[in-house]
């Protein structure tokens, strides 16, 4: 079923302010919570979606929200994956469980970076502004600092793949694609209390076991003092996550757009040289008998033959072969005719599909819209339309929700959702 657009356009105005409503309601003052009691900090990679979505209505909004997430930044260069600037006892693990030393007190670990992305996004609609230029031209040292970071902490061998060392780090919390690894990694003997399952139906979220090795690696990094080469050596989970691989070579393109602005010759040169070694790395993920792009467990060497929604955001990242590109589309379109809404995170003929259970099947918002955005620069307009008006249709019917079932279109997990609401404000219902 496709939107008629051009028949309902105070529909969409009223979408539209819904999704801006949303987004005020979540600011805590220049930083934007992902939803209220489930989320209650700043959390990376929402905020840099946010931003974008912020950017639609709010320049200057648009650009504290990136500002307050880099006071988080660590002095080697990590952003990390939630800044807990206030305190609040409705989350776990709070500060105390990660023991990083900084201030305002964060996680340690990170999350997909899309910072640069939502820097250039809000560059491109600040048109020219001077004061926007002089916030961009701060801010890109701190992003440069975040993808060196990546490279050394999380790519120390050089091989233009980077390793997640938490399931949190790819923001994909409970892939099946981690089953596998987490296989290998012991569970936590402490006692805990989750928070979340107070908040949200239990079957909609991560299992125990899952959470109890979550908490396991928090507390081995947190034994060896978050130092990143003794994380690198001694972790039992260790993943070249495709998803997070191709968010980054995105980033790091955006990030080299901002170089040509506000960075000098040899840091151009840097960033050209390891796009291109990206480009390399995440090719090595590719399967060719399967038509697919699969993560690889780096403690065991193996590729993780589960194809989850991250295998199609190398089209986000920028490819540069025709073929893969039809073989992911056509996927895709497999994919989406088995479902009433698209994009799943896993196929729904898959065993591991799990239509209600976080990232095991449900739709998500942010995921559509870096998909659709790939295949319209990849040319493939019909289906990026395919994608953009089936996330019209599920926020229309359910709201802005965390994510959806995507077999019947109901609102799962967090409600009122902020990065929901971003990516109606910036893509969907645009
Ligand atoms: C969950 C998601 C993660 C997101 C966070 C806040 O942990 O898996 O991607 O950043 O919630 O919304």
């Amino acid at each position: 079923m496709q939107v008629d657009e051009t028949a309902r356009p105070s529909d969409l105005k009223i979408w539209r302010s819904a999704a801006v409503e949303i987004l005020r309601k979540n600011d805590r003052g220049g930083y934007t919570v992902p939803t209220d009691h489930l989320y209650p900090f700043q959390w990376n990679w929402d905020s840099a979606f946010c931003a974008m979505g912020i950017a639609t209505f709010d320049i200057d909004r648009a650009w504290a929200e990136l500002e307050s997430l880099y006071l988080g930044q660590w002095s080697n260069g990590l952003l990390p994956h939630i800044v807990f600037h206030d305190v609040v006892d409705s989350y776990y693990p709070g500060p105390e469980v990660w023991g990083a030393n900084h201030s305002p007190q964060t996680s340690g670990i990170s999350q997909p970076p899309v910072t640069a992305t939502s820097a250039r996004f809000i560059l491109d609609r600040a048109k020219g502004d001077e004061r926007s230029e002089a916030r961009a031209a701060a801010l890109y040292p701190k992003i440069l600092a975040l993808h060196d970071w990546w490279a050394r902490e999380r790519d120390p061998d050089g091989t233009g793949l980077v390793g997640v060392l938490h399931p949190w780090e790819s923001g994909a919390d409970n892939s099946p694609v981690w089953d596998g690894p987490l296989n290998g990694t012991p569970a936590t003997q402490t006692v805990f209390n989750r928070r979340d399952v107070a908040l949200v139906d239990a079957t909609m979220r991560p299992r125990q076991w899952e959470y109890e090795r979550y908490i396991y690696l928090v507390e081995l990094y947190r034994s060896l003092g978050w130092d990143g080469p003794r994380m690198w050596a001694q972790t039992p989970f260790k993943v070249a996550d495709v998803g997070l691989n191709a968010i980054l070579m995105r980033d790091e393109h955006d990030l080299r757009f901002l170089a040509t602005r506000f960075g000098t010759e040899a840091e151009r040169r840097r960033l050209s040289a390891r796009a291109a070694q990206r480009q390399k790395g995440l090719e090595t993920l590719w399967d060719a008998k399967a038509g697919a792009y699969y993560s690889r467990d780096l403690v065991s060497g193996e590729p993780i033959p589960i194809a989850s929604h991250a295998g199609f955001l190398p089209l986000w990242g920028g490819l540069d072969s025709p073929d893969r590109v039809a073989r992911l589309a056509a996927e895709l379109r497999r994919w989406l005719d088995l479902c009433q809404f698209g994009a799943p995170t896993m196929a729904p003929d898959s065993p591991e599909f799990d239509q209600r259970r976080y990232w095991r099947g449900p739709v998500w918002a942010i995921v559509n819209w870096m998909i659709g955005d790939g295949l319209a620069r990849h040319g493939v307009d019909d289906l990026a339309q395919r994608l953009r008006d089936d996330t019209r249709r599920l926020m229309e019917q359910a709201g802005f929700c965390e994510y959806y079932d995507p077999l019947t279109g109901e609102g799962l997990g967090g409600g009122v959702f902020s990065w929901t609401a971003a990516v109606g404000l910036a893509w969907a219902l645009a």
